[in-house]
């Protein structure tokens, strides 16, 4: 088994405009010599993405989607976008069951598998989110919860995917849980993913996303377990994400 490459992923969520784009080669400049040892990705809106891959030709950053449908052929279904699509608009990557689209859009367990079996259909490689709300971590339902979600969610085929793990609550805000909690939940989605996968568990990487910042990215990179990070408000701006990413201990 190869060692896992590192990836730092930075989710726009609904926020961007074409202008912000300069971001994407800002972000090259800085973060350019730490590519052979970190994989750098950015999913921008979906209207993005094109420029954005453009905006990316040719150096360290991989560009992807926050969410694609689960029909990998081309159908009659207003609105959606494929992954064969987002490939074609030059995405490596597409962000599927983040907790926003599981709450906002209710999007189930079986759905977000699907998402993630038309993602590598179409030879994308999906992030799998997974993560507790608050009342299931009050309640002592940690384990219980993301376990369920990692065996559901993830794409029955295995092959190619990666899962993040984002607890809702912490999301948005300024509050993470402590390491040894985030060692803890990693050590389970593996353990999880053994289960169902078994040697090839091995390879699969393992996010954490949720508050992610220049403070804090760096002791949260040394937690065992923790392949890198999907990040939100704190990969807008490539000053704040290289320092993210020049901040792993495998960029020195
Ligand atoms: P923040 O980094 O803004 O907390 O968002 C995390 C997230 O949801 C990334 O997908």
């Amino acid at each position: 088994m190869g060692a896992r490459k590192p990836l730092i992923a930075g989710n726009w969520k609904m926020f961007g405009r074409n202008a912000d784009l300069a971001e994407i080669g800002a972000l090259a400049e800085t973060t350019g010599p730490a590519a052979a040892k970190i994989e750098v990705l950015i999913c921008p809106p979906a209207v993005l993405i094109a420029p954005a891959a453009w905006q990316a030709r040719g150096k360290s950053i991989l560009i992807g989607g926050q969410d694609c449908s689960p029909s990998a052929a081309d159908a009659a279904r207003t609105g959606e976008i494929s992954a064969a699509m987002l490939a074609d608009a030059g995405a490596r990557y597409v962000i599927v069951g983040h907790s926003e689209r599981r709450q906002n859009h209710k999007e189930t367990d079986d759905l977000v598998r699907q998402k993630a079996e038309a993602a590598i259909a179409a030879g994308l490689t999906p992030i799998v989110c997974v993560g507790e709300t608050q009342a299931e971590r009050a309640a002592g339902q940690v384990a219980e919860v993301v376990g369920r979600q990692v065996k559901a969610s993830a794409p029955g085929q295995g092959g190619a995917f990666v899962v993040a793990y984002e607890p809702v609550w912490a999301i948005g805000g300024n509050s993470t849980p402590t390491l040894a909690e985030i060692g803890e939940v990693h050590a389970l989605i593996r353990e999880t993913l053994a289960g169902q996968f078994g040697a090839q568990a091995n390879e699969t990487r393992i996010l954490y996303g949720g508050s992610v910042g220049p403070k804090n990215a760096g002791e949260i990179f040394t937690v065992p377990g923790v392949d890198g990070a999907l990040v939100g408000r704190a990969s807008l701006k490539a000053s704040d994400f290289s320092a993210i990413i020049l901040g792993h201990p495998a960029a020195v």
